[in-house]
């Protein structure tokens, strides 16, 4: 599943706190109802182990990351961003790769996630990994937008 990196100084790390800052600065322009920084920071106990955050970081930037579960042989992604500035590289697809390498990893052999019907940079972006539609949750988001359900078989 590996891609190469859209940007050669393009790394893939474990989220920290000191990071929140930066995460919280992407959440905010790309969600219209943003994740609280303190969801991002009980996700990041040590105890949460199920939890999975990394960024992508560019000198010492983070210009991206991804958040999601593993957890009985199952995983769901929950967050995926990518700062305005580098959309279009190939950032999020390097960090959905990277993701779904560690799902391996882990043995989980599926793996969930929810998306707006009407992101279709996302849902472009899923159909790359050949997610498929698994169901649909009606007034899913607060401002009353469905979703679509995507499931994608993870190989081991
Ligand atoms: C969705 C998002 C993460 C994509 O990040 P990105 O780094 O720009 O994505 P990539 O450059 O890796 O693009 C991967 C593929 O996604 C699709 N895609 C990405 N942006 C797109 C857009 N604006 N319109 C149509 N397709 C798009 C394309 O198929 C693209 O492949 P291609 O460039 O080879 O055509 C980014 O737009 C974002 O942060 N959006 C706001 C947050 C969000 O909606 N997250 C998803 C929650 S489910």
């Amino acid at each position: 599943m590996t891609t190469a990196k859209p940007i050669p100084e393009l790394l893939f790390e474990c989220m920290q706190q000191d990071d929140l800052q930066q995460v919280m600065a992407i959440e905010n322009e790309s969600f219209p109802d943003p994740w609280h920084i303190s969801f991002f920071r009980r996700s990041l106990h040590p105890r949460k182990k199920h939890m999975h955050l990394y960024v992508a970081r560019l000198n010492n930037e983070v210009i991206g990351y991804v958040v999601f579960y593993i957890n009985c042989g199952e995983a769901h992604i929950m967050n995926i961003a990518v700062t305005s500035e580098y959309r279009r590289r190939g950032v999020a697809k390097y960090l959905l790769a990277s993701a779904l390498d560690i799902v391996q990893q882990h043995e989980a052999n599926e793996i969930f996630l929810e998306v707006a019907v009407k992101n279709t940079a996302a849902r472009q972006l899923y159909k790359h990994f050949d997610f498929e539609v698994y169901g649909i949750r009606k007034r899913y988001y607060p401002n009353g937008g469905d979703a679509y359900v995507l499931r994608k078989e993870v190989q081991q």
